[in-house]
């Protein structure tokens, strides 16, 4: 057990920094063992902070070798070291130049966080509050600094020392060499970066709108050069877009992204020096799938979009990421969706959105898109934070239009470049810019939980009057017990008996209006009134998914109706799979009452509908043709029986592939691929439907097919999806494939990770086994985080059954691994945590043997305050 209790940081003591710093300048003297880092901070007190605000400087596990004050060496009494490795200085002046020179070991830092080795390289990871690992300094967003950085390094092991800015200078004889970056814009420290090693770059250009010439470079290791194409092409288009829709061009002359494998998440957008995780740089057709295409292109446009949302313009304080997060994956999915199917893309997003941030709202880390306290902010990279937040993003930009919208982030830009701001910052903006009242639109970012709204409606056909009552309500969260009503834009039409869409026309309107409109739902409940209607509608509702709720209670004909009629295709998809979720959930309920499971034939009907009429958007059929997800049908439960789930999608995937195989056979036969391997959005969008129409086959008993397509398979995608249907079967055809897939690509680490990951999340009897075999494999390495994830994470977020078991093995597997990863990488353990919070939406059974296993983590002497944070709230 931890023997101290871990501070809780309030949203509202926010205070200003009692001293900023204008320059930084740094001088690193590299070495794995031993790394000096020489400071010196042009610091003077802030106008705006109390006028004897202590001089107190953020420090985390760093040695102080020497201080000095203007040139003076500060004796020990003015020292004064804090119990969590920060630094005051005692009897500060109101202004001067603070040198400090502090020794660091990069090579024996497992955290990832700060600067650290991998490879045999260096690089850095300073967001959220790694700086303060590298050197004492006051390690908050709003202070804003112009850095100069000088780097000395073996001039043979370390070739290539990069950081933020513009190379201004360089130099050295013999052995070592050095070179100095300046950067000239602001930057808090969390965008500082530093890269140095044996390191070999793509290069390409870029010439911006107003003639800048931007030199781009992806420093990566040897051999890896010939995968960095498309990370390169999705960079100069993400650059082009951002001049086109947004109007914001890049800033320095050099654009650089390193690309290293041991990395906490995905990547990040230190100004002007990127540093990504290989998952999202590298990729050739055969050892990348098109989900991983697809990634790379959303992640390096994400980083790009951050230099002028999160960068330039940047959070006042660590409550406000959604500021940045939020809007960056709104303006990344936009990037996307004009790449690609706009439709496939929005489904694809929601469904992502559902299956991570539903159950976390609704579960013991629900939390507001701006939170009001936390223990370890790495906590809060969250669902809630990144998609939610940029659905409300999205809300915004549906309530005000998409003219009012870029208006609204020129006025953001201009009032608030270089400096930190917050949330309100942004919603003024765009309410200034469109002169709409947003108050109210904060609800949504103070409120936690899922809004849940209900439609009623009756049809006056003497009147020809058409009512529909909207009503809202958002269950309580902890310590939120009342919710407010939201604004709810709930874009809609009418459709006629005939299933046309119809004209509709408000009662406060003199003219009809054809297409989509949005109703702005505001309070718990309104009613909204058609004229004109000639015969009882259907309606529409939440057109293109218009706000993150859930919406209850449409009956089963309607959403049959809907599935084959709506003009929008998400509501179409969106129709098809609540009709599913609705039959299996009560075919779940059948399971638990041990009756027979039967077959809804409305289901085949569907299949056949769409095999039908895939030919004209084969992505969006494929996303038509998968049945909601283990996770979707639990969170729809008060209580999930994750065995009784699995077992009824099963159930019906065999029996659609039995019912429907002619029609899936001739559409899997009809979308062979003879041509060169192409990676383009109908291309995609063929292999997906493809391999849809294999897995029912396959959940129908022909395995056969898929070992032909996994023997013949020239690309990743075919040969993966193969791959995870011969994993999840029985016989020498998994174990060969799972075999020679290894002995293949024995030497890719990130195709080794899905092999782990493929392993992980078979759903067989014997799979907790399995997974704790495979952590014994000479291949496996907690430290690597991808490697660590691919096994972990995807067995208990990816494996609900098996994770599930009875036994509690699952559950004691995932408490093993945290306990042994937190003193490693404290980060990746919190967040493997979160699968064992969701005890309340199990059994009792069940839960008692996951509290338990929380409370094992608990009682872990030296627990990281992460992990702590993460495990005591489970427990609440
Ligand atoms: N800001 C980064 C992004 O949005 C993510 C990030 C935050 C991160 N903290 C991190 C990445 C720590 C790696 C490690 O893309
Ligand atoms: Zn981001």
């Amino acid at each position: 057990m931890r023997t101290d209790t871990p501070v809780t940081i309030h949203r509202q003591d926010y205070a200003p920094p009692a001293f900023l710093v204008d320059r930084v300048g740094l001088e690193f003297r590299l070495d794995p063992a031993a790394t000096e880092v020489r400071a010196r901070l042009a610091l003077r007190r802030n106008p705006a902070a109390a006028a004897d605000a202590p001089l107190r400087l953020d420090g985390d596990g760093l040695a102080l070798q020497e201080a000095r004050m203007d040139g003076t060496v500060l004796p020990p009494e003015r020292l004064v070291f804090g119990a969590d490795g920060s630094l005051t200085i005692a009897d500060p002046p109101a202004s001067g130049l603070l040198e400090t020179l502090v020794r660091i070991a990069p090579e024996a830092n497992t955290s990832l966080m700060g600067l650290y080795t991998s490879g045999g390289n260096f690089y850095t990871q300073c967001e959220a509050e790694g700086f303060r690992r590298i050197t004492f300094f006051p390690d908050r967003p709003d202070v804003m600094s112009r850095y100069t950085v000088t780097i000395h390094a073996d001039r043979l092991r370390c070739p290539v020392l990069l950081s933020n800015g513009n190379l201004v200078e360089q130099g050295g004889e013999g052995a070592t060499h050095w070179v100095r970056w300046e950067d000239p814009h602001p930057k808090p420290s969390y965008l500082f970066a530093l890269v140095a090693g044996d390191l070999v770059s793509v290069s390409d250009r870029f010439t911006t709108r107003s003639g800048r010439e931007v030199a781009l470079h992806i420093w990566v290791r040897r051999g890896d050069e010939s995968r960095c194409g498309h990370a390169m092409d999705s960079l100069k288009r993400s650059m082009a877009w951002d001049e086109e829709v947004f109007g914001l061009e890049y800033d320095l002359d050099v654009f650089n992204i390193a690309a290293v494998s041991d990395f906490n998440m995905g990547a990040m957008e230190n100004k002007g020096l990127n540093v990504f995780n290989t998952k999202y740089v590298l990729a050739s057709p055969e050892s990348a799938t098109d989900g991983d295409w697809q990634g790379i292109e959303t992640v390096v446009a994400h980083e790009y979009f951050h230099n002028w949302t999160g960068n330039r313009v940047t959070c006042r304080d660590w409550f406000q990421l959604s500021l940045k997060e939020g809007l960056t994956v709104f303006r990344d999915q936009e990037f996307s969706a004009d790449m690609g199917s706009r439709a496939v893309k929005r489904i694809r997003d929601v469904r992502g959105l559902r299956a991570a941030q539903f159950p976390e709202d609704a579960g013991p880390m629900a939390h507001p898109v701006r939170p009001d306290s936390y223990i370890e902010i790495d906590n809060f990279y969250t669902p809630t934070v990144y998609q939610k937040g940029a659905e409300v993003v999205r809300l915004i930009h549906t309530r005000i239009g998409a003219a009012a919208f870029r208006r609204g982030m020129d006025l953001y830009i201009a009032r608030n470049d270089n400096q930190a701001v917050t949330i309100e910052d942004f919603v003024r903006a765009m309410q200034d810019a469109s002169g709409i009242d947003l108050s109210s639109f904060m609800g949504w970012y103070d409120q936690a939980g899922t809004p849940e709204i209900a439609a009623e409606d009756r049809y006056d056909p003497a009147a020809r009057r058409y009512t529909l009552t909207l009503r809202q309500q958002t269950p309580p969260t902890r310590g939120q017990a009342d919710k407010r009503p939201v604004p709810i834009p709930v874009a809609m039409g009418l459709l006629g008996p005939d299933g046309r869409e119809q004209p509709t026309r408000l009662a406060s309107e003199n003219a009809a209006q054809s297409g989509t409109r949005t109703l702005l739902l505001e309070a718990a409940e309104q009613s909204f009134v058609f004229e004109d209607v000639p015969a009882p509608p259907v309606p529409s509702l939440l057109r293109g998914f218009s706000a993150p709720v859930r919406l209850r209670g449409v009956p089963r004909d309607r959403l049959r109706f809907l599935a084959v009629h709506d003009t929008d295709p998400f509501v179409r998809w969106e129709s098809g799979q609540q009709y599913a979720a609705s039959v299996m959930l009560e075919m779940v309920a059948a399971q638990q009452r041990g009756e027979a499971l039967g077959f809804d034939a409305a289901l085949a009907e569907a299949v056949a509908n769409t095999l039908a009429a895939a030919d004209a958007d084969p992505a969006f059929a494929a996303e038509a043709l998968v049945l909601p997800g283990e996770g979707f049908l639990a969170d729809q439960m008060e209580i999930a029986d994750p065995v009784a789930i699995h077992l009824v999608r099963r159930h019906l995937r065999a029996e659609i592939g039995r019912r429907c195989g002619p029609a899936l056979r001739a559409t899997y036969d009809a979308l062979a691929d003879h041509g060169p391997y192409r990676i383009d959005g109908a291309s995609i969008g063929r292999r997906a439907l493809r391999n849809a129409c294999l897995a029912y086959l396959t959940a129908a008993g022909d395995t056969a097919l898929a070992k032909a397509q996994f023997d013949a398979a020239t690309n990743m995608t075919d040969s993966l999806a193969a791959l995870a249907l011969l994993a999840d079967g029985d016989g020498p055809a998994r174990e060969a494939a799972l075999a020679s897939f290894h002995a293949r690509w024995r030497g890719d680490d990130l195709v080794l990770d899905k092999w782990f990951a493929i392993q992980a999340m078979a759903a067989r009897p014997d799979a907790i086994a399995q997974v704790r075999a495979l952590q014994a494999h000479p291949d496996f390495d907690l430290k690597n985080p991808n490697r660590a994830r691919s096994l972990i994470a995807s067995f208990a977020a990816g494996n609900p059954s098996q994770f599930h078991d009875l036994s509690g093995e699952g559950y004691r597997f995932l408490a093993d691994a945290v306990i042994a990863l937190d003193p490693v990488n404290g980060s990746i353990a919190a967040r493997l945590v979160g699968p064992l919070g969701q005890w309340r939406r199990q059994s009792a059974a069940r839960g008692a043997l996951m509290r338990r296993e929380l409370q094992r983590v608990l009682d872990t002497p030296d627990l990281s305050k992460g992990t702590f944070e993460k495990a005591s709230k489970a427990l609440l």
